[in-house]
């Protein structure tokens, strides 16, 4: 029988990729769509990576604590994969209490919904670095204390805290990744790397002439979402259900990554990049780099793609779809 996996946020970035991972691997991959009146453009990433007809959708939001019950209780899965949130960091001033609702109170629905109806799956929670924010070590481990700094963080560390308190509570197989920041050519365009390699790739296609940008010297521990995935899933593999950060173990400012960019587009980075007081966040997270070792050391895990290789690969791709569209 085919290993049974629900995955929310089905329709994501880190959804897309796990999909196509578990597909691989031989699973029935469910996944939660919340419903939209552009239900077409949902599945963009699903069909980029030409899975979108062997994934099943069923209906839900994890807001709706008895339209997931129904959705666990429908599907019986035996991995629950919670990747659904209101994920962008800068929004979540903006809308702090949608952001707590979905990205914090929602975990406890799903984990309510588990716990009642199928309680022997296997849950992961996607939670963040984000939680580190203010960081209180040079390297971010398992052990470094968390420190918010934005809604969106604050309502992460309550989900992530509520998959310890199941687990330890209820004896539920509920495991929490720690993941630093991961891109791909399926990034949201509002994240940074995806917004300066689509940036730059209007630049080099006379589309554009300027890229706005906040603090860039921010840096970031970026890794690709294609290897992430590959943790969540072998998390679920373990005997133990457990916690683990997933890095690469370096860390790079927006400065620097926006000019691997340029470079590979041909395109002079100082004539074309404004930076634009606006985009500046309330409270900034200064730095984030992560330490996998426990990962590595239990997991077997490790990320394999250069950030390099990574952004050339989001400009290659932007370049073609700007061309095709
Ligand atoms: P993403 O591309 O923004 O995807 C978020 C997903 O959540 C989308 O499928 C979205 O559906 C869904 N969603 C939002 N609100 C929902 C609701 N109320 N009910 C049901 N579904 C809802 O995010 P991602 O980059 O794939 O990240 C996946 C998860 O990992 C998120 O929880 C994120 O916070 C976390 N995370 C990401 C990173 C990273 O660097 N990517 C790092 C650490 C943690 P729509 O398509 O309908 O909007
Ligand atoms: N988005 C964006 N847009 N960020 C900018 C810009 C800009 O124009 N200019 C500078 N930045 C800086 C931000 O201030 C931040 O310091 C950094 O670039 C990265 O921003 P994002 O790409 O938006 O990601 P994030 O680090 O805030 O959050 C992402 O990673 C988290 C894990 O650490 C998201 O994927 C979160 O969902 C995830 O939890």
């Amino acid at each position: 029988m085919a290993k049974r996996a629900l995955v929310t946020g089905i329709t994501g970035q880190d959804g897309a990729y796990l999909s196509q991972l578990l597909l691989e691997k031989g699973y029935e991959v469910h996944g939660l769509v919340r419903r939209s009146s552009t239900a077409d453009v949902n599945t963009v990433r699903l069909k980029w990576l030409g899975i979108d007809r062997d994934v099943r959708l069923v209906d839900g939001n994890l807001t709706d604590l008895s339209g997931l019950i129904r959705s666990i209780r429908e599907v019986k899965p035996d991995e629950v994969y919670n990747l659904a949130a209101q994920s962008f960091v800068k929004s979540s001033w903006q809308q702090p209490l949608l952001t707590g609702s979905v990205t914090g109170l929602g975990v406890g629905n799903i984990l309510e919904a588990v716990r009642l109806e199928q309680p022997d799956a296997r849950f992961y929670q996607a939670s963040s670095s984000e939680m580190y924010g203010l960081i209180q070590e040079a390297e971010q481990s398992e052990e470094t204390p968390f420190y918010p700094r934005s809604p969106y963080a604050v309502a992460k560390l309550y989900g992530h805290w509520l998959t310890v308190n199941y687990r330890e509570s209820f004896g539920l197989h509920a495991s929490s990744g720690i993941l630093f920041n991961h891109e791909s050519p399926l990034r949201g365009i509002e994240f940074v790397t995806r917004k300066v390699t689509d940036g730059v790739a209007r630049i080099k296609l006379g589309l554009a002439s300027e890229l706005r940008l906040g603090n860039i010297d921010a840096k970031r521990d970026w890794g690709h979402a294609r290897d992430y995935v590959i943790a969540m899933w072998l998390m679920l593999q373990q005997d133990q259900a457990d916690d683990y950060v997933v890095a690469t173990g370096r860390t790079t400012t927006v400065r620097d990554m926006c000019r691997i960019a340029f470079e590979h587009a041909g395109v002079e980075m100082d004539a074309h990049l404004v930076i634009d007081p606006e985009l500046f966040r309330p409270a900034e997270v200064d730095v984030l780099l992560g330490n996998p070792a426990k990962a590595k050391a239990k997991l077997g895990w490790e990320a394999t793609t250069s950030l390099e290789d990574m952004i050339r690969e989001m400009v290659d791709a932007d370049l073609k779809r700007l061309k095709i569209g």
